[in-house]
């Protein structure tokens, strides 16, 4: 049975530890047109989506974010943002790469949790040694590194988060 939004966002939570079973090409490439399909400013696309599933390619990854658990991740998706193409708003020049590839990587990981699939958001490494890994131009920046696989534990942590009438207001 397909899940609602509201189930689905419930499910999508960050999966800090995998199993080591692959994700199936099928799989990932639903995830990958969830993905292409995500809107940008002025229809820009500025991105490009590096699945890293070589070992090599891994073991350096891994070496941009030390973490036990980001290395048990079969495989990884870096989400990368091009500033030359993405929309600069004329009225204060406001690059909108980081909002068209954070819509990007939230297709993503809610795309793989309607699939039982877990992500994570990382956002805290190495970003020189990962631009170095992917052999990005100048322009280019990796700005999300997502695992992506199957997690270990079923166990799904509870949300914690400000209740609404603390951030909506009505005017
Ligand atoms: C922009 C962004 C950057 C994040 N970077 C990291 C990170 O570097 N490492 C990490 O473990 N989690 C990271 N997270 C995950 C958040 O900690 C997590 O989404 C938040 O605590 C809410 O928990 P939930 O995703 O389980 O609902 C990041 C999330 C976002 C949206």
């Amino acid at each position: 049975m397909a899940m609602d939004f509201l189930e689905l966002s419930e499910s999508r939570y960050s999966v800090r530890g995998y199993q080591s079973r692959l994700v199936s090409d099928e799989l990932l490439n639903k995830v990958l047109e969830a993905t292409r399909l995500a809107p940008s400013a002025v229809n820009k696309q500025p991105w490009k989506f590096v699945v890293v599933r070589s070992e090599e390619a891994k073991s350096r990854l891994r070496n941009c974010y030390d973490r036990e658990w980001f290395a048990t991740a079969p495989s990884y998706i870096v989400v990368c943002g091009d500033h030359a193409s993405s929309w600069k708003r004329p009225a204060d020049g406001k690059d909108h790469c980081d909002i068209d590839v954070a819509i990007a990587t939230e297709h993503i990981t809610l795309a793989a949790a309607s699939l039982g699939l877990g992500t994570c958001w990382v956002c805290n490494f190495d970003v020189p040694s990962c631009k170095a890994l992917l052999g990005l131009p100048e322009q280019w920046e990796p700005c999300v590194i997502v695992p992506i696989g199957y997690p270990a534990t079923a166990d799904v942590p509870s949300k914690n988060r400000k209740d609404l009438s603390e951030i909506v207001s009505y005017i």
